[in-house]
């Protein structure tokens, strides 16, 4: 179909008024192949769903007759200010759903103070997205290549506006995704990548099998003190899906640690992260004032990402809703972080909270969740 009739099936904006309502209206009019990248999980999809109906698991505790006239959403993520406990999760290739790509993100992003985390493969090179928005604090996530200098080179490129390094560990291979693996990756793609190169693989295949070739799956503990040793801004590592790592993480002296399974794209089988975010706070509260610990996967509403907060996270990262977001532009984008900050004011609110600093597991009825 001709783009301007994928454009008349799209309902006004101001129509849509959840991140359900953008998803649906994503599956129906952005092109197969983007639907099949973005929204495509490993194998059975198990923790990719579990990820999100987890949530649903754990029951408030409002209190009341708290005087909840204003609330406040703000927060601090690694010492960068940010208007909400939310940021946008690092993506590959947004380009394939909107022209202006992560540059249409990062300006709804600067817009509503929204601190933004680039992949190594989005659309664009880093430097670019971040000139887009100049003097907006960023983060940039970081896949380690095979050969170290390629990545050494890469981080030495870095603007300066790039205020930490995220460095993935969850996906040392690329999952089976089997949406992403029936659209065939094949020469009619003609979305340019940076950072990495789309090798074109002869037996067709995913995207994210294609575009991870040079991911180091070598990739130890050890690393970790290199990435130390050739960059001074702070480290957080993502996809972190035990209690155990958790811990040798601020044992290693990470600045952070994102609790991810990647969106339930890798392992099929491993855990939701709200269910290890709740494990780690049972069982070793201590390590939440060793550095600071976000959670993404299955954020769809702001009451999760309060939910999140109050088991003790600092932010939690917001992926494929912002993809399907851009479906609109930059105004999108623009449109779901305020429908998200609305609905996350209205339940603090409800909790009987007024910032985040009133959050903690008192505003949580964990009965229903087994750890
Ligand atoms: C991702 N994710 C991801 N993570 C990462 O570290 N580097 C990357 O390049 C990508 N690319 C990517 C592409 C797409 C299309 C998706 C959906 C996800 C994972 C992402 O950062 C995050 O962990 C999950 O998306 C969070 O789950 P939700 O919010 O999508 O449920």
């Amino acid at each position: 179909s001709t783009p301007e009739l994928q454009l008349d099936q799209k309902p006004p904006l101001h129509t849509l008024i959840s991140s359900h309502d953008l998803e649906e209206v994503a599956s129906r009019t952005i092109s197969k192949k983007a639907w099949a990248f973005y929204s495509s999980a490993a194998t059975d999809c198990i923790t990719h769903r579990a990820n999100c109906e987890t949530f649903d698991r754990i029951w408030w505790r409002p209190r009341v007759l708290r005087n909840v006239q204003s609330a406040c959403t703000k927060t601090r993520i690694l010492g960068v200010e940010s208007s909400v406990p939310f940021f946008c999760a690092p993506a590959a290739m947004a380009r394939l759903v909107d022209g202006e790509g992560e540059k249409g993100i990062a300006r709804a992003c600067a817009k509503a103070g929204v601190l933004q985390c680039i992949s190594t493969n989005a659309s664009f090179p880093a430097s670019e997205i971040c000139a887009s928005v100049p003097s907006h604090p960023f983060f940039f996530q970081l896949y380690v290549n095979k050969d170290r200098t390629q990545t050494d080179r890469l981080l030495k490129s870095l603007p300066s506006t790039i205020r930490a390094i995220f460095v993935t560990v969850d996906a040392p291979i690329a999952g089976k995704r089997e949406a992403d693996e029936r659209v065939r990756a094949d020469e009619s793609l003609s979305t340019p990548m940076s950072g990495a190169k789309a090798k074109n693989d002869k037996k067709g295949g995913a995207l994210g099998r294609i575009m991870g070739g040079y991911i180091d799956p070598g990739l130890c503990w050890e690393d970790m003190k290199w990435l130390r040793s050739i960059t001074s801004l702070p480290i957080v590592v993502k996809g972190i899906m035990s209690v155990e790592d958790a811990v040798m993480c601020a044992e290693a002296g990470i600045d952070g640690i994102v609790i991810s399974n990647h969106g339930g794209r890798n392992l099929d089988g491993a855990p939701p992260s709200l269910r290890t975010l709740l494990q780690l706070r049972l069982a070793r509260p201590e390590i939440f004032r060793k550095m600071e610990v976000y959670l993404d996967g299955g954020i769809r509403r702001g009451t999760d990402v309060l939910k999140a907060v109050c088991l003790g996270a600092t932010a939690v990262g917001i992926g494929r809703p912002i993809l399907y977001a851009l479906n609109y532009g930059e105004e999108g984008v623009s449109h779901f972080i305020e429908i998200i900050r609305d609905e996350l004011e209205v339940a603090m609110k409800l909790v009987g909270i007024t910032n985040l600093g009133q959050t903690s597991l008192e505003c949580l009825d964990l009965g229903e969740v087994e750890t």
